[in-house]
């Protein structure tokens, strides 16, 4: 695939940063020249050994790892319910360098996995954490960020259950020969001191080159690897709905012996050899899967234009079409890991292997073949000792810079507390403008009730009287109508006669009662709903008085959203003054510590000659200088002292409950003494 720019013209000044390219296209080197001796080699092999010997991990490396991953566990299993976080990566196939990340997986299907990692990167800003960065882009959408204290880097991806697996196809592979594990950890120090080993920067991955590492050996004319993958469909996972192939062959079914008699530093020179001489993506694709290189044709990963020749001709084109240098990934067959490569980075692959192999022709050494290239991105080790600055500084030096950090602390305490009241008015304000316009609607609104329901009232109260003027109850015309039939009926019952003169008068009246007792009916209609419509306007007016009485003369002082916009402007203000504030605390933890452990060895010395009295004066001593630091007082050196030997800044904070209780636990062995990681997970509620 690079062969191709060879063949066509172009200005030179084009590819001047990539040395080792540039004297092939100028015929300043010829690679068929460049013959490899025993002689040239035969240092290698003691180099990688003693080199890999340096990356294996310490004690203290598994410690550290070991208590990242545990505090990240309890922090993201608690704020993710139901979730689990696996480790996966090189640390767990054992292809690891020390300087390598921990990779973690959070298993969980609660929400979706881009959420998930935006609250896991605020959780780690407010954590205290490094560099913490959201990458969404990627085919696994991942948050990275480093440890603040050992500067080890950490990824966390989501559901990434795929590489569960095929880290269980690198620990098999890494354990496969013993080979391997050295043959594979060179290559992957080479690449990233190198330069070429970040996904991210358009060069290969860690674990595309460590499948490259593996491919070649699978494909030597006598191979070092066998193909571990079944293949048979007898052994399959299904994530997000793709049935993924994931059958091993057990060591025992393959009963294999390799007959390459080659030691790693052979293996080593013989693969850059093989990289510089023969490019394996010319016409390959590498296929961990198929235990072997694959032809382009066999995949069918024919590479999509622009080539590397449009790309050299034509500055624009920063990426190249699909299939450039293709890595296969064993599990995944479709996804290819050079998909994430830029033209440059393809260039500065090509260089560094034409660099590597010339270097190896010269006899040159392991250190100087892998020498970093550039420092300022190259992962630091990471670090294990504390208290290294420490170690050999004066104790009364580090007593003042503690004193300075307290100093530095007050100020930004200060400011903080300042910020944080400001914004707590500013919110409250918001609140209560809030409120006021909600108030202000409801008012509105009943307001516009009001004049229609009055022109109702008065329509019903007009309907009501015009019916009937006087309003005489329905039930008063019921009973003398039922009074005056009784007359009428039970004197013709008892036969006795009735003036008629009286009857005649008796039926007019009743007649007259019924027509009264039919508008009664309708007068009651319309007064009742004159009185439900009065009551209703009624409550509506007692509503509005209700709410003016409620509303807070606070209209003058603007828009609630302008006190929204301040105290979002003063959270952006507080997140770098608390980061500070954290780092601080830290660093005075460091200090205190190291400074308390220091003191525990002085006093073991001294202990002896301790008395009551001076025990007594110390009390009375250390109540001084708490009180000092909590009014913000300044205080001697002495007083820090004093201060250190009785539980530091910690002790100064800690709420009288708290320790009342810490007074009666049984004292601790204060032999190992460790920093306090700062405010670490408790909850930012609290910072
Ligand atoms: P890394 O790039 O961190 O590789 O990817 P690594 O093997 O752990 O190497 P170092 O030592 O940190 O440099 C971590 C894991 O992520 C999965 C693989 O399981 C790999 O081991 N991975 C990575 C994929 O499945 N696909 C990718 O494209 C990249
Ligand atoms: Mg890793």
């Amino acid at each position: 695939m690079l062969t191709d720019f060879e063949r066509v013209n172009f200005d030179i000044a084009k590819i001047e940063s990539w040395p080792y390219v540039t004297a092939l296209k100028t015929g300043g080197s010829d690679l068929s020249k460049i013959i490899l001796t025993p002689e040239n080699t035969k240092h290698l092999e003691a180099e990688i050994l003693k080199f890999v010997a340096t990356q294996k991990t310490s004690e203290n490396l598994l410690k550290r790892r070991n208590g990242i991953t545990k505090h990240l566990t309890k922090v993201l299993t608690n704020k993710f319910r139901g979730s689990k976080l696996s480790t996966f990566g090189s640390f767990e196939s054992g292809l690891n360098l020390i300087n390598g990340d921990i990779d973690l997986c959070l298993q969980f299907n609660g929400e979706k996995p881009k959420k998930v990692l935006k609250k896991i990167a605020r959780m780690l800003n407010e954590d205290g954490m490094d560099n913490v960065k959201l990458i969404t882009t990627a085919k696994v959408p991942i948050v990275k960020f480093i440890d603040s204290q050992s500067k080890i880097p950490v990824d966390i991806s989501i559901n990434n259950s795929l590489a569960v697996y095929n880290t269980e196809l690198l620990r098999r592979y890494s354990t496969f020969d013993p080979r391997v594990k050295p043959f594979i950890i060179s290559i992957k120090h080479w690449a990233r001191n190198r330069g070429i080993s970040d996904a991210a920067m358009g060069t290969f991955s860690s674990y595309a080159w460590t499948l490259i590492a593996i491919n070649y050996l699978q494909s030597l004319d006598q191979e070092v690897l066998p193909n571990l993958l079944k293949k048979d469909g007898s052994d399959t996972v299904t994530i997000d709905g793709t049935k993924y192939d994931i059958g091993m062959h057990s060591d025992k079914e393959l009963n294999y012996d390799s007959k390459n008699q080659r030691n790693t530093g052979e293996l080593l020179s013989h693969f850059f050899e093989t990289m510089a001489k023969d490019w394996p993506w010319n016409n390959g694709v590498i296929s961990v899967g198929s235990g072997k290189i694959l032809t382009r044709k066999e995949k069918n990963w024919v590479a999509i234009k622009p080539y590397i020749s449009d790309a050299i001709q034509d500055s624009e084109i920063k990426r190249l079409g699909k299939f450039s240098l293709p890595v296969e990934d064993p599990f995944d067959n479709k996804h290819d890991l050079g998909r994430v490569l830029d033209v440059e980075g393809i260039f500065e692959i090509r260089d560094e292997v034409l660099r590597a192999y010339q270097l190896i022709s010269e006899s040159a050494n392991w250190d100087i073949i892998s020498e970093i290239k550039y420092p300022e991105i190259t992962p630091n080790e990471p670090q294990l000792d504390l208290f290294d600055d420490l170690r050999n500084q004066d104790d009364d030096k580090t007593k003042r810079d503690l004193e300075s950090l307290y100093a530095q602390l007050k100020e930004i305490e200060k400011s903080v507390s300042v910020r944080e009241s400001e914004r707590n008015e500013a919110i409250k304000m918001s609140k209560a403008l809030r409120r006021n316009s909600e108030l202000a609607k409801e008012q509105t609104g009943l307001s516009s009730e009001l004049r229609p329901r009055r022109s109702k009232i008065d329509e019903l109260q007009s309907k009501r009287d015009s019916s009937n003027n006087h309003y005489i109850p329905v039930h008063f015309i019921e009973e003398e109508i039922s009074r005056v039939y009784s007359l009428l009926t039970t004197e013709s019952l008892n036969r006795v006669e009735m003036n008629l003169e009286k009857e005649k008068q008796m039926f007019s009246w009743f007649f007259e009662l019924q027509s009264m007792y039919e508008h009664s009916k309708l007068t009651r209609k319309y007064h009742r709903e004159f009185l439900k419509i009065l009551e209703q306007q009624q409550q509506s007016i007692e509503h509005i008085k209700d709410i003016r009485q409620e509303m807070i003369e606070i209209q003058s002082f603007g828009k609630f959203t302008d006190f929204d916009d301040l105290a979002m402007k003063l959270l952006k203000e507080l997140n770098p003054l608390k980061r500070e504030r954290r780092n601080l605390r830290r660093e005075i933890g460091r200090l205190e510590a190291w400074l308390r452990k220091q003191t525990h060895f002085n006093n073991n010395k001294n202990s002896r000659n301790k008395g009551k009295r001076r025990k007594f004066v110390n009390n009375r001593k250390v109540d001084d200088v708490k009180s000092k630091v909590v009014s913000g007082d300044s205080f001697s050196l002495q007083d820090l002292e004093v201060l250190l030997k009785n539980g530091g800044l910690s002790s100064v904070n800690q709420p009288k409950g708290k320790s009342d209780k810490s007074k009666r636990k049984p004292k601790k062995n204060n032999h190992t003494v460790t920093p306090q990681r700062g405010k670490r997970g408790k909850s930012s509620k609290n910072q």
